[in-house]
C-alpha cells in the first residue's frame, strides 16, 4: 500500500482496541520465563557447545604472536578459532552495509577488547577457562584517546550532514544586543541494556540459523550473509525476544560472527555470549561531544542568531555525533550555523544510542536555551514560546506536519505549578535540600520506512501476524495485534503475533522510534489485503462492508468472521510504502520535560523529586507501553544528567569502568516520582496509523531540565555532565 496523501477516516480511527491501555500480550511468557531470550533457546534436539571470546588487551598495534597450544589441550575444549584458523575456516570476514568485518580483529588491533578468537568447549566453565591459557604477545602501537586534544585534527565527515547555514550568522551574531557563547560536554555512553548481546549459532545443510538479541532482523540477516560471504537465502535470523538494545543492537556484534565461526569450526550448535564487562570495550557506545552554541537575540528575546557546532571522535572510517539536528528545527531564527566535526579516536566504535544526535544535542541546547532565557529576563517558557516556529526554519516553506510546542509547555506548566518556582536560583528550601526546578523541550524525528506483514485469518477464527518486526521491551507485539484486532473486528484474544524471524516479511525494525508507527502501519496495510480477500470469500461488496465484533457486515447481512476461512485459510500479506509527505512536511515530536530536584546544602548530593513529562507524538496506540517507554527515557535521561559516564584511560586507550557497578545508571530510588502526559492528537501525514514514536522523545531533554533544575537550586551552572557533586561545590 502506498502512503502519499495525508490519511483520512479509516478502520483504526474505530478505536475498539487500538489506543487503549492493554497489557503486553507477551507479558505472561516473559514473567514465566517461557519467553525465548537467544541464550536461552530451548530445542531439545540441540546440543550446543559454548564460546568463549578471547579479546585484545591493547588498543592499537598487532598481534605478534598468539599461541593457543594450551588452551586446546584443556579439558572440554573442542576447539580454538584464531586469526590463523579464520583463512581456512571461512576465508576472510567480508564488510557487510554497516562495519561488520572487523567484528574478529588480528593480526591488526583496531580497539581494546576486539574479539581475536574464540574457545569452544563442552561446558561455558571449561571455555572460560581455556580462554585464560591463550597467551598473546603485542606489538603496541600508539593512539589517539583523549577527544578534547583532537579539537583542531577533527575535520569533516566523510558522509552525512554538511554544514548548514541560513543568513550570516556571524554578523547577525555580532550585532545581536544580547548573546550567548558557551561551550558544553557530554561523555561517552554505554548502553547496558539488560541482556547482554547473545547469539546460537547452527549450521546445517540449509545454511546458517543463529538465534541472537537484534533489533533489526532484516540488517542483520544480510550483514551476516555478506560477512561470511554466503547468499543470502542460506542464512536465517532470528530474534524474536530481545532484553534491550537502545541502538547496541542495530547490527551485528562479535557474538553473532564468532558464534557461526565456533559452529562452523566444530560441526555442531555454539553458543556466545558477551559477559557483561566486554560490552563496554568490545560492542558500540554513544560517542562523547564537545559542543559550543551561540544565541543572539534582541532585547525583547527573539532569537536573531542561532549557532551550534559539535566535535566527536571514532575510529578510522567512522562517523560523527550528529548533536547539532534539532538546532536545525527547533526554534526560530534568521540567522543560522550548524557545524560537525569528526576526530579520528582508537577508542572502541562509536555509534548510535537511544535518540542518537538529539540526546547528546538536547543535553547542550536546552541548558543554553536556559542560560539564554535568564539573560534575557525571561520565563525560559515564555522564551521558548516565543521563538517557536510552526515552518522549517531553513526551509520556510515546509511546515511541521504538528508541532504543538507551545502546548506541551503550557500543559506542562499548570500541571507541574511551574508559576511556584522562583527565577533567582537559591531561594526555596527544604530542611537541608535547596530546591530547584527545571525545564527543557524534547524533539526526536518521525521516520517513515517501508514495512510489511502477512496476516492470516484461520480456520478457528485466530487472525495470526507475521512480520520480522522486533520488541526491544517497547510492546511492539502488543501494539500488532491491537492493530490486527482493530483491522478485523476481533477482541485481542483472537490475535496471534509472531516475530523476529528473517522467514517472515521484512518490517522497520525497532530503531530510531520508527518502530511503532510503520510496522502496525505494514499491519494495517496487509489487514486492507485481508478483509478484500474475506469480502471476495464471503461474496459481498468489499466497499461496503465493516468488521467489529467478530462479524463482518454489508447492507442487512451480518456473518461470522469465522465463516470466511472455514474452507479454508485466509492469507494476505503486504507492506506499507512512503510518498513523499515527510518532504513536502516535516515530521517531528514534541514534549515539555519539567523536573523538581533537591540539592544537599552540605553535601551537594542531587536528589530528583519530580519528573513530568508532556509529550506530543500524534495517536498514541497503547497509552500503557507509551508511557512505559517515556519513564523508561525519563530513566535513562536521569542517569545521563547524574551519573552516566563511560571513563576513558587516555594513556590505555579504553573505557576503565566496564560493569553496571561502577556503570551507574538509576535505581528505584533515584527515580521517586514520575508523571507522563500524552496530548490527544493525531498525524495525518505520518501513516495511516496517525501515530509516530515515543521511545527516544521520553529521553530528549531530561538530562537538560535536570542540570537546570539543578541551577536554579544551587546558582551552579555545570556543562559538563554529568552532574555529579564534586562539579557542585
Ligand atoms: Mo535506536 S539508537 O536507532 O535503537
Amino acid at each position: 500500500m502506498k502512503f502519499d496523501s495525508p490519511a483520512t477516516t479509516n478502520p483504526i480511527d474505530q478505536l475498539n482496541v487500538v489506543g487503549k491501555p492493554l497489557d503486553r500480550i507477551d507479558g505472561p511468557l516473559k514473567v514465566s520465563g517461557r519467553a525465548t531470550y537467544a541464550y536461552e533457546w530451548h530445542d531439545p534436539a540441540i546440543k550446543p557447545a559454548y564460546g568463549v571470546i578471547i579479546h585484545a588487551t591493547i588498543p592499537k598495534g598487532r598481534i605478534r604472536r598468539m599461541d593457543a597450544s594450551a588452551a586446546s589441550r584443556a579439558p572440554g575444549v573442542l576447539t580454538v578459532v584464531t586469526p590463523e584458523s579464520l583463512p581456512k575456516l571461512i576465508g576472510k570476514l567480508e564488510k557487510g552495509k554497516f562495519n561488520t568485518a572487523t567484528l574478529m580483529g588480528g593480526p591488526e588491533i583496531d580497539h581494546y577488547h576486539q574479539a581475536i578468537g574464540l574457545v569452544v568447549a563442552t561446558s561455558f566453565e571449561a571455555a572460560r577457562a581455556a580462554a585464560n591459557l591463550v597467551t598473546i604477545e603485542y606489538e603496541e602501537k600508539p593512539g589517539n584517546f583523549a577527544l578534547d586534544k583532537l579539537i583542531d585534527a577533527a575535520g569533516l565527515p566523510k558522509d552525512g550532514e554538511p554544514d548548514s547555514g541560513v543568513g550570516d550568522f556571524e554578523a547577525a551574531f555580532a550585532q545581536a544586543p544580547v548573546t550567548l557563547d558557551q561551550r558544553y560536554k557530554t561523555p561517552d555512553h554505554s548502553h547496558a541494556m539488560m541482556e547482554p548481546h547473545a547469539t546460537l549459532a547452527v549450521w546445517d545443510a540449509d545454511g546458517l540459523t543463529v538465534w541472537t538479541s537484534n533489533q533489526m532482523v532484516a540488517w542483520g540477516r544480510s550483514d551476516l550473509a555478506k560477512t561470511l560471504n554466503l547468499p543470502e537465502e542460506k542464512v536465517h535470523l532470528m530474534s524474536p525476544f530481545v532484553g534491550g538494545g537502545f541502538g547496541g543492537k542495530l547490527f551485528l556484534r562479535a557474538d553473532v560472527v564468532m558464534a557461526a565461526l565456533g559452529a562452523k569450526a566444530t560441526g555442531q550448535p555454539v553458543k556466545v555470549a558477551l559477559a557483561r564487562p566486554m560490552l563496554m570495550n568490545n560492542t558500540t557506545h554513544r560517542p562523547a561531544t564537545l559542543q559550543r552554541i551561540r544565541i543572539g537575540a534582541t532585547r525583547e528575546g527573539k532569537i536573531t542568531a542561532i549557532g551550534h557546532e559539535s566535535w566527536s571522535g571514532d575510529l578510522p572510517g567512522g562517523g560523527p555525533e550528529l548533536a547539532v539536528q534539532q538546532t536545525r528545527l527547533l526554534y526560530a531564527g534568521e540567522n543560522r550555523m550548524t557545524r560537525t566535526r569528526l576526530a579520528v579516536l582508537d577508542l572502541p566504535e562509536g555509534n548510535a544510542m537511544r535518540a542518537p544526535g538529539e540526546a547528546p544535542g538536547l543535553m547542550a541546547l536546552e541548558i543554553a536555551i536556559d542560560e539564554m532565557a535568564e539573560k534575557l529576563g525571561m520565563d525560559p517558557i515564555a522564551f521558548r514560546i516565543l521563538n517557536d516556529t510552526q515552518v522549517d526554519p531553513e526551509k520556510p516553506e515546509r511546515p511541521f506536519s504538528q508541532r504543538a510546542f507551545a502546548e506541551v509547555f503550557r500543559i506542562g506548566a499548570e500541571r507541574f505549578g511551574w508559576d511556584k518556582r522562583q527565577a533567582r536560583p537559591g531561594q526555596l528550601r527544604d530542611g537541608r535540600f535547596l530546591i530547584g526546578h527545571g525545564v527543557a523541550a524534547a524533539f526526536r524525528n518521525n521516520m517513515v520506512t517501508k514495512s510489511g506483514a502477512r496476516v492470516r485469518l484461520g480456520k478457528d477464527g485466530i487472525v495470526t501476524v507475521e512480520t520480522d518486526m522486533t520488541d526491544i521491551g517497547t510492546g511492539s507485539y502488543t501494539i500488532l495485534a491491537q492493530t490486527a484486532a482493530e483491522m478485523m473486528g476481533l477482541p485481542i484474544e483472537r490475535v496471534a503475533v509472531h516475530l523476529g524471524d528473517s522467514r517472515f516479511p521484512v518490517s522497520a525494525g525497532s530503531g530510531g522510534q520508527w518502530g511503532a508507527n510503520n510496522s502496525t502501519a505494514g499491519v494495517y496495510a496487509a489487514c486492507v489485503k485481508l478483509r478484500e480477500a474475506v469480502a471476495k470469500r464471503l461474496g459481498i461488496n468489499a466497499a461496503d462492508v465493516s468488521f467489529a465484533n467478530g462479524e463482518v457486515r454489508s447492507g442487512g447481512r451480518a456473518l461470522s468472521l469465522t465463516e470466511a476461512a472455514k474452507d479454508g485459510e485466509l492469507v494476505a500479506e503486504d507492506s506499507i510504502e512512503y510518498g513523499d509527505l515527510d518532504k513536502t512536511h516535516q515530521q517531528s515530536t514534541f514534549g515539555a520535560h519539567f523536573i523538581e530536584v533537591g540539592v544537599d546544602a552540605a553535601t551537594a548530593e542531587v536528589r530528583i523529586r519530580r519528573m513530568l513529562a508532556v509529550c506530543a507524538a500524534g495517536r498514541i496506540l497503547n497509552p500503557k507501553t507509551a508511557r512505559s517507554q517515556v519513564i523508561g527515557a525519563m530513566t535513562m535521561g536521569a542517569g545521563a544528567a547524574l551519573m552516566e559516564e563511560l571513563a576513558v584511560d587516555t594513556r590505555r586507550g579504553f573505557f576503565v569502568n566496564h560493569d553496571l557497578a561502577t556503570y551507574e545508571v538509576p535505581v528505584h530510588a533515584d527515580i521517586p516520582h514520575q508523571e507522563v502526559i500524552f496530548l490527544d492528537e493525531t498525524d495525518p501525514m505520518s501513516s495511516p496509523m496517525k501515530a509516530k514514536g515515543v521511545g527516544e522523545l521520553g529521553l530528549c531533554g531530561v538530562a537538560a531540565a535536570i542540570a537546570n533544575a539543578v541551577y536554579n537550586a544551587t546558582g551552579v551552572r555545570v556543562r559538563d555532565y554529568p552532574v555529579t557533586l564534586d562539579k557542585l561545590i
